[in-house]
């Protein structure tokens, strides 16, 4: 049990998990591409119109496919914002890639595309928009640059399934994009995820690179009559248990939706004019991006001021937490030169954003304690 009486996160059920877990199960097909993969790479092709989806063991591993996939070598160089998870950029680093990092805007905390030709060298080989709580990058003018330069975009979508910039949904965008299902996110399977695959050229290759190396996909499909090591790979497909889970949270996905919205426009209306009153931003949408309704963040005046909101939520069992350390600033990111003052509204961002308990099943009840110790901070 958490020492939250309300805690940051909450994994939510729909309703089917269960029964098709059983399913699974009982058909007789438990490892990887039985027929709830199958299932689940249909409805998502279907829903976002992407030609080819594969799911994948977590989006770490989706990444770390589309660095094999980009065939990145040792000293070349991706674009990664600072503000992002560390597989962001450690999928390709694991490549040999040196990661270049670019700072965000002030207003979405996604890349700031005022920044990007400038990062861009004869090296660079990969641009991974990151979509920050799930509200579109920039994308027209990311998109124009990287086919100005001829470099391959692969978008970080894993706060963003069913989210949409102008009008477009989120991940069909890049030549490749990934997704998660780990138990934080909007639709979950406890760990898992997906490559988006929108130029078809890596098709095959991904089916090799995603089954250890072989053809055994081409086997399975009859193409071949014996399967065999071709490639580099490794094993980045889930069981079907979990894409049995995952099918029914996919299914239910208009519900869970509605759910994340009511509990994102409460935050909204009822801290909106305190927000005001205390110098806080709260997120910013901006009217050409859909949301996905992933999180819900506080911008609070300083440091000190989020240190202390934190403390005084858990002091009333309400657990708030902060998110990203600047990546150029870390360890590793110091090895790749990385120094202070490099990407400022990371840095600053970084020590000053909070996010609020956020999951399909927060009662309003609970949401209200939430806005009253905020309200009494
Ligand atoms: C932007 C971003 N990319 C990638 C990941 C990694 O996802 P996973 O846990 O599915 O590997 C996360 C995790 O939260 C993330 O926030």
């Amino acid at each position: 049990m958490s020492e939250f009486r309300i805690p940051f996160n909450k994994p939510s059920l729909v309703d089917n998990e269960i029964e098709y877990i059983l399913q699974a199960l009982r058909g007789g097909h438990a490892s990887g591409d039985g027929p709830f993969t199958r299932k689940c790479h249909r409805l998502l092709e279907e829903a976002l119109g992407v030609p080819k989806v594969l799911l994948t063991t977590s989006c770490t591993h989706a990444l770390e496919m589309a660095a094999l996939l980009l065939d990145i070598q040792p000293g070349e160089e991706v674009i990664v914002p600072s503000f992002t998870f560390v597989t962001t950029a450690n999928a390709f680093v694991l490549r040999g890639a040196r990661p270049v990092f670019i700072d965000i805007r002030p207003d979405t905390l996604n890349m700031d595309e005022r920044l990007l030709e400038g990062l861009i060298t004869p090296r660079t080989k990969a641009i991974l928009p990151v979509h920050y709580a799930g509200v579109g990058c920039e994308m027209d003018a990311i998109c124009e640059i990287a086919d100005r330069y001829n470099v391959p975009i692969v978008e970080d979508n894993a706060h963003g399934l069913f989210a949409k910039y102008k009008n477009r949904w989120l991940g069909t965008f890049g030549a490749l994009a990934t997704l998660s299902f780990h138990e934080t996110k909007n639709f979950i399977c406890g760990e898992g995820g997906a490559l988006l695959i929108n130029d078809l050229q890596y098709v095959e290759r991904a089916e090799i690179v995603r089954e250890k190396g072989t053809n055994r996909s081409r086997f399975f499909r009859g193409q071949v009559d014996k399967y065999t090591w071709v490639d580099l790979g490794s094993s980045y497909l889930p069981s079907d248990i979990l894409a049995a889970f995952l099918y029914a949270q996919l299914e239910a996905r208009e519900q869970i939706q509605g759910k994340r919205r009511r509990v994102w426009e409460y935050y909204y209306e009822h801290l909106q004019d305190w927000a005001k009153d205390h110098d806080v931003r709260l997120p910013v949408v901006p009217a050409h991006c859909e949301q996905p309704y992933h999180m819900f963040y506080l911008l609070m005046p300083s440091l000190e001021q989020r240190q202390a909101l934190i403390a005084h939520l858990k002091a009333q069992g309400i657990l708030s937490v902060f998110h990203y350390l600047p990546l150029h600033l870390s360890d590793m990111g110091q090895k790749f030169g990385g120094k202070k003052g490099e990407c400022p509204v990371t840095e600053d961002i970084s020590d000053r954003l909070l996010r609020l308990p956020f999951y399909n099943d927060l009662s309003e009840a609970d949401q209200a304690c939430v806005v009253e110790a905020i309200l009494n901070f």
